[in-house]
């Protein structure tokens, strides 16, 4: 059978910083406040014309020139996002064709901040049913387009950003090992855009109520996180017949420093393990764990046969998690 690799990793964030300062004077908050309890500095902002395709196509060509592969080489472009730039078309379709990915097909996933574990888990299962051999995976989301700035609830922990893992039956990086995908949609209501979709389409009174923006109960959301996470990273564990002690990295979803302790403590893993880049992006949604995975990647401490423990969660509720594992040579 063969195996899914990702081969190179690429990513896109914006120039423009949105510290907590600047949303002290936007909203009743403070700097000290969001960073004791997110442990989130700034983020990233999109500018008006960079929409989710674009920031998604940027962390694509990125992706390639790391993998040094051609566009027209790729089958396959799977975007994760909860932000396309359109309700019709998939804006993975306007990534194609940013890329000239021209043998290539090409579709949106959506679960969220778990986007990109369900997009790993897809791309390893179509590898290995030797259906493609290069895969695109996109993950990306403008967050800040669906926030209500007025809502101090949630504007303080989002930011924008995408990421993009060339993913193929061959050569060096990070082997998918195994995944786990859960999801438990009764609690939907607890994280939801309510407005914009087929229950309620655009209205002068949805645009009024600003229902086209994220609604969180943050505390429920928080709790399910750690308990969703830490299970399904465990499981994860015994389905590759490994220990908590041969993780080498834990990259968690980038939504909530207190979050990523917890977890630690639940997994009985040091926290010096726990990669983080929460403080300097917030909750990048989809992209969270590929961006997280990328820069660790890329910081060159990843060894030969290093695993590598990915778990995110996010609304639906929708979680899971995946295993990597550094190939052999260090190319
Ligand atoms: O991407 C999907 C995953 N998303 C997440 O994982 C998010 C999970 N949730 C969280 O990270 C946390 O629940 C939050 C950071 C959103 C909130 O933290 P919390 O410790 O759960 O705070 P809270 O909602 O219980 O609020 C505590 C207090 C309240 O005041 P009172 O009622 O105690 O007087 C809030 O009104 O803090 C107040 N508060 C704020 N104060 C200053 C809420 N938001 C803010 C704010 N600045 N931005």
């Amino acid at each position: 059978m063969p195996t899914a690799i990702i081969n190179s990793l690429g990513t896109y964030l914006p120039k423009k910083i949105l510290t907590n300062f600047d949303l002290e004077k936007m909203v009743d908050t403070t700097d000290s406040w969001i960073k004791e309890r997110t442990g989130i500095e700034e983020r990233r902002i999109a500018d008006d014309e960079e929409t989710t395709s674009i920031l998604g196509f940027k962390a694509a060509s990125a992706a390639l020139q790391n993998g040094n592969c051609s566009p027209d080489k790729i089958e396959l472009i799977i975007l994760a996002t909860t932000t396309s730039d359109y309700p019709m078309p998939s804006s993975a379709a306007l990534i194609q064709a940013m890329l000239k990915a021209t043998n290539a097909g090409a579709f949106d996933i959506q679960a969220a901040c778990s986007g990109f574990i369900y997009g790993l888990t897809l791309a390893k299962a179509y590898i290995e049913a030797n259906i493609y051999k290069k895969i695109l995976l996109v993950a990306s989301d403008k967050l800040s387009s669906v926030i209500n700035y007025e809502d101090r609830n949630t504007c303080i922990l989002f930011g924008d950003g995408a990421v993009a893992a060339l993913i193929s039956n061959e050569g060096e990086g990070l082997e998918i090992k195994t995944s786990n995908l859960g999801a438990e949609g009764i609690y939907s209501q607890h994280l939801l855009i309510p407005a914009g979709g087929s229950k309620k389409p655009a209205s002068e009174d949805t645009v009024k109520d600003k229902l086209h923006s994220v609604k969180m109960e943050g505390k429920e959301v928080f709790k399910h996180a750690i308990r969703r996470m830490a299970k399904s990273s465990l499981e994860c564990l015994e389905k590759l017949n490994i220990q908590v002690k041969d993780i080498n990295w834990v990259i968690p979803h980038q939504a909530n420093f207190r979050i990523m302790e917890t977890l630690a403590k639940q997994l009985e893993i040091p926290f010096s393990k726990v990669f983080r880049t929460v403080h300097k992006y917030g909750n990048t949604s989809a992209a969270s764990v590929g961006i997280a995975l990328s820069e660790l990647f890329e910081s060159q401490e990843v060894k030969p046969k290093d695993h590598l423990l990915l778990t995110a969660f996010g609304s639906g509720f929708t979680w899971g998690s995946v295993i990597l594992k550094k190939t052999e040579t260090n190319d």
